[in-house]
């Protein structure tokens, strides 16, 4: 446990599994949901290698989910991630957009781990208050 400015003190929460780090193709993409208490969270998910780079599937010129067709963020070189509904694009490495109606503007990273070498699942680390 860490200690908030103010004297509160924040917990690490359990992190959530999101997928298997197989659920993903090596060189593709695929989306994920979470049902929490507060609704439905939408996380994408693109892979390279062992190496997985994970966002909020919330394109920032409209807030949208990205993936007209479930699970297919990448444009056709699939050297980018690409919103299906103005046609953005951004780097996978980082999300940030390289073109479209929000260029400038970045996806929201997701921080993950692999915990079990193994199964290697990708989980989505996080906090509570
Ligand atoms: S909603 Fe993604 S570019 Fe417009």
């Amino acid at each position: 446990m860490a200690e908030k400015p103010g004297g509160k003190k924040r917990t690490t929460k359990a992190a959530t599994e999101l997928c298997a780090v197989n659920d993903i193709p090596d060189g593709g993409s695929n989306g994920f949901f979470i049902d929490t208490a507060d609704g439905r969270l939408l996380y994408m998910a693109i892979r390279r290698g062992a190496k997985a780079f994970v966002y909020v599937n919330s394109c920032p010129h409209t807030g949208m989910p990205l993936d007209f067709q479930p699970g297919q963020f990448l444009n056709a070189g699939r050297t980018l991630i690409q919103c299906s509904t103005h046609g953005a694009q951004f780097r996978i490495d980082d999300g940030y957009c390289v073109s479209g109606p929000c260029e400038g503007d970045n996806l929201t990273a997701v921080e993950t781990e692999t915990a079990n070498p193994r199964r290697r699942p990708l989980s989505r680390a996080g906090f509570s208050s």
